[in-house]
């Protein structure tokens, strides 16, 4: 089995975050996005992964290389727009022969791995295997509708009115019979190729399509929210690593994860938190669910539950909450009578005490 990971996607909904980087990229617990997919994808044993991109490529390429860092071999498959999820599939063809496949979109973060998907999809066939997960919302999702045998018997991708409460989540197995029906199918109201009309194409034409509910954690990591929602998730987990040098005079909690070369001065880190390496967090607080990436400096501060990306610089700054702080970004503390200076990028989001 190859995998498909789909990442030609903008990120409009992420910015002024994926102005400079493609949300496939952004940092969770210090790791790009698509290196935890491809964690879950090498989880299942499959070394073989389609890449399909867009206008990032060139990025996505630096930073993920031929793939042998996660354990896998990446072709990358350019995709000349977003045009939808069955219209990366067409572009794949060549590259995926007549294998099944997993389709992961490269912008979900499913960290609890897809081995119960797989299993199920091996155990019991079928044309395609869907993995569904019950929402409060589901209008913004593909909807699935199943059979008391966990058959589905109707796809509507994002429904005004959704007749379940099962959304589609981001990876779902695939067999070649899904190529006959992303040739047949025609583009939809948004102007895209979507795959929920290409499997519902199948099950008219009496393909068996299952789907079994996802038990683990997922998140679509589309905007900011989404991206300290997931932050906190992977460091709920993360264990304790002492790579960098703590001085005497600082206090670091049990599931703090220091990167080697990073620097800890007078400095309370109560977690769960990570520190790139080199990094200095000097006279400060690090709070509860914080990232901090590589080559930053934390001076006489308090942050809790950020996103900190590489080279950033934050100086005299109390209470930083919930905050996506970008690369080589500067927080800092200015005269107490001058009030705020803002120097701010395209849709930044700046919230002050009200
Ligand atoms: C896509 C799919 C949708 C699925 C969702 C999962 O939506 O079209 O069926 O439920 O991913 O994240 P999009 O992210 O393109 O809005």
């Amino acid at each position: 089995m190859k995998a498909l990971v789909l990442s030609g996607g903008s990120g409009t909904r992420l910015r002024p975050v994926s102005h400079a980087l493609p949300k496939q990229l952004v940092p969770l617990a210090n790791r790009p996005l698509l290196a935890h997919v491809l964690r879950g994808v090498r989880d299942l044993g499959i070394t073989e992964v389609g890449m399909v991109v867009g206008d990032h490529a060139t990025q996505i390429r630096q930073a993920l290389g031929d793939g042998a860092e996660h354990g896998v071999t990446i072709t990358y498959l350019p995709q000349d727009a977003p045009r939808g999820l069955a219209h990366a599939v067409r572009v794949a063809r060549p590259y995926l022969g007549d294998d099944d496949f997993l389709l992961h979109l490269g912008d979900n973060l499913l960290p609890d791995g897809l081995g119960d998907g797989a299993a199920e999809f091996r155990r019991r066939g079928g044309g395609a295997h869907l993995l569904v997960q019950k929402v409060a919302d589901p209008r913004p999702y593909g909807v699935v509708e199943l059979d008391g045998d966990g058959r589905v018997v109707r796809l509507v991708e994002k429904p005004r009115r959704p007749r379940s409460d099962l959304a589609l989540i981001g990876a779902c197995f695939l067999t070649p019979a899904i190529h006959s029906a992303v040739d047949a199918i025609r583009p939809s109201a948004r102007g895209e190729l979507e795959l929920t009309d290409a499997v519902q194409w199948l099950v008219d034409q009496g393909v068996i399509v299952r789907a079994t509910e996802y038990a683990g954690y997922w998140r679509d990591i589309a905007d900011s929210e989404d991206v300290l929602a997931g932050n906190r998730r992977l460091l709920a987990t993360i264990e304790a690593v002492r790579g960098g040098d703590v001085d005497p005079f600082s206090v670091v909690g049990p599931r703090v994860h220091i990167e080697p070369g990073a620097r800890v001065v007078r400095s309370h880190l109560a977690g769960p938190a990570i520190v790139g390496a080199g990094s200095v967090i000097e006279d400060s607080r690090v709070g509860a669910y914080t990232a901090i990436g590589r080559d930053c400096v934390i001076r006489g501060s308090e942050l809790s539950g950020s996103v900190v990306m590489d080279g950033a610089r934050i100086s005299g700054v109390i209470r930083l909450t919930d905050s996506i702080i970008g690369r080589a970004a500067e927080v800092g503390c200015g005269d107490r009578q001058a009030g705020y200076r803002i120097v701010s990028g395209d849709h930044s989001r700046i919230e002050v005490p009200g």
